[in-house]
């Protein structure tokens, strides 16, 4: 598998990279994935072999379970790996156990090491934006934690535009570390950060980790029109959806991503997350396996390209709807 810079940083890390979402079982993450110790042991094992050298975790998952299991899986091969956790969500019932303040910061730094058996954590990405927390605030708690030597380098997700530009002039004219990645929900049934996020992204070189890539599931092909949905499945029932989208429109994805997978002897699923590793600015694509057949049929995505004609096919049936003043700075930009 071939590797990638993280961001503007000088450490590379493969194209795609293991989301632990799925490990653990515990409160509202049950639904999503139980995996616990021994297959995770054998999942993690299964991605270094396969050549993925970037995990994804965070405090929440699983209500802490989720590092902890993937800390235990990676054990002494976490030498080699770039672990990514996340901050921000509720830790616990106090006032202060939640947000991007210095204590939580500070104490949730703390606690994921522990859980994840490590020193140190490769990119510390806030989980979203903290609108009654200073910025300031913020950076310069995770500036310290580099300083520290406790975080290497530090990640966003989440943000809008202005909040994530916003970050990085504040780091600029502070002298603070400043975000490498933007984590954000990107996939062919949501590209609606393509808009704001992706341009921003590409001026500043912030590289981009797309998470749900196959939309929970949809993009494998396992959801067809008028079929019987799956049991035991994340969208098993379409009413109690995290992620909302429209599904008659994804069928017709499908639909062509079959057809593309046919003329490359390659599975639905690999062509989803193959078309998110041709978008600009997109550094590695966070997949999320719960079994070992998920986990072989996602890692053989890089072993093929999807051409530049297929891209485009895909980009015309799912643009992201046309908002202002997007729209109008195109018809500039043709007039330059
Ligand atoms: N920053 C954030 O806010 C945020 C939010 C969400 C996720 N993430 C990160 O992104 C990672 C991936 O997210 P995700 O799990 O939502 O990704 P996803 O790829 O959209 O969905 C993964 C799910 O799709 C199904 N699946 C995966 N591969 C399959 C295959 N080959 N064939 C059939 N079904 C398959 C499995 O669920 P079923 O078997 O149940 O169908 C699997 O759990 C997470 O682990 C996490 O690290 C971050």
């Amino acid at each position: 598998m071939k590797t990638r810079f993280l961001g503007n940083s000088g450490v590379r890390v493969s194209e795609l990279c293991f989301g632990a979402m799925t490990f653990g079982g515990k409160g509202y993450w049950t639904g999503i994935g139980q995996v616990q110790q021994k297959e995770a042991d054998e999942l993690v094992d299964m991605a270094i072999d396969g050549g993925i050298n970037f995990f994804d975790t965070a405090d929440v998952y699983s209500e802490g379970l989720s590092e902890q299991i993937l800390g235990k899986a990676l054990g002494d091969k976490r030498k080699d790996i770039i672990l990514a956790t996340k901050v921000r969500g509720r830790t616990g019932k106090g006032p202060n156990d939640v947000g991007l303040s210095r204590k939580h910061i500070a104490d949730s730094c703390n606690a994921s090491l522990k859980r994840l058996g490590t020193d140190y954590i490769d990119l510390y990405q806030v989980h979203s934006f903290d609108p009654m927390t200073p910025l300031e605030e913020t950076l310069r708690a995770l500036d310290d934690l580099v300083r520290d030597g406790k975080v290497r380098y530090i990640g966003v997700s989440n943000f809008t535009g202005w909040q994530l530009m916003k970050a990085l002039s504040i780091s600029e004219k502070q002298n603070l570390e400043k975000f490498v990645t933007l984590q954000a929900l990107y996939s062919l049934i949501a590209r609606d950060l393509e808009n704001e996020l992706v341009p921003l992204c590409l001026d500043q070189k912030l590289g981009i980790l797309p998470w749900s890539p196959l939309g929970g599931g949809f993009l494998t092909g396992k959801y067809r029109r008028g079929k019987t949905r799956p049991q035991g499945a994340r969208r098993t029932d379409p009413t109690n959806q995290f992620l909302q989208f429209d599904e008659e429109r994804g069928f017709d994805i499908v639909d062509e991503l079959e057809r593309i997978a046919g003329s490359h002897k390659a599975t639905i699923t690999q062509a989803a997350l193959n078309y998110l590793l041709k978008k600009p600015g997109v550094t590695s694509v966070i997949i999320g396996a719960k079994t070992k057949d998920q986990l072989a049929d996602n890692l053989k995505t890089t072993d093929w390209e999807m051409t530049a004609e297929e891209v485009a096919r895909l980009d015309e049936m799912s643009k992201p709807p046309r908002a202002y003043p997007y729209w109008m700075l195109e018809r500039t930009v043709q007039d330059r």
